[in-house]
């Protein structure tokens, strides 16, 4: 698979089964986020998720009350990366992880690991100085995305897209 392929193939994971993905392809994927372009030297850090305890305690402090007791904001992925960073003025901690996270998204995509981009359980997890300490996320650095990582039964087609809001000023 080259590049544009993909690219092109990649689509978000949202039911994974209990398969785990092999310590190689996560050395590779973790290296293509390590390979992603980088605004003024601020280093991203992963914290690669695969205690089930500590999973679950994300999982819960993420569950916001009008959700389904079981809702699974990682949809069954038994591999959570979270990046994190600190925090920056102009935004190179969150545009440093967005590349990193393209990069092992795309990775997986060629790997033949499912994934995808979470943003959604963040937000609880900043809140909790004891969890964030439990993923070795280190003083000072935030958590700013997270991804699932794993096998699935799902292979949701490649996406119909239009190129669309561009203007050529030439
Ligand atoms: C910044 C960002 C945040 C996202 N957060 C979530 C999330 O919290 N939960 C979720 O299910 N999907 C999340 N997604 C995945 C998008 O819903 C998904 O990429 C989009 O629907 C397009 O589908 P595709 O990835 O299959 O092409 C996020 C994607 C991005 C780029």
């Amino acid at each position: 698979m080259n590049t544009l392929e993909a690219i092109k193939a990649r689509r978000s994971i949202r039911n994974y089964n209990s398969t785990p993905v092999e310590d190689e392809k996560l050395k590779t994927i973790l290296e293509a986020g390590a390979h992603a372009p980088n605004g003024a030297g601020v280093e991203v850090f992963y914290s690669v998720v695969r205690n089930c305890e500590v999973l679950e305690e994300i999982r819960s402090l993420a569950r916001t009350p009008n959700q389904a007791p079981d809702y699974d904001p990682f949809y069954g992925a038994t591999t959570v990366v979270v990046l994190s960073a600190e925090p920056h003025p102009i935004g190179c901690d969150q545009a440093n992880a967005a590349c990193a996270a393209e990069n092992m998204l795309l990775a997986a995509t060629e790997l033949g690991v499912g994934s995808i981009y979470l943003l959604g359980f963040v937000l609880a997890l900043k809140n909790d100085a004891a969890t964030m300490q439990k993923i070795n996320i280190p003083e000072g650095k935030v958590p700013l995305l997270g991804i699932a990582l794993g096998y699935s039964d799902e292979a949701p087609a490649a996406r119909e897209v239009a190129i669309k809001n561009v203007t050529y000023i030439d």
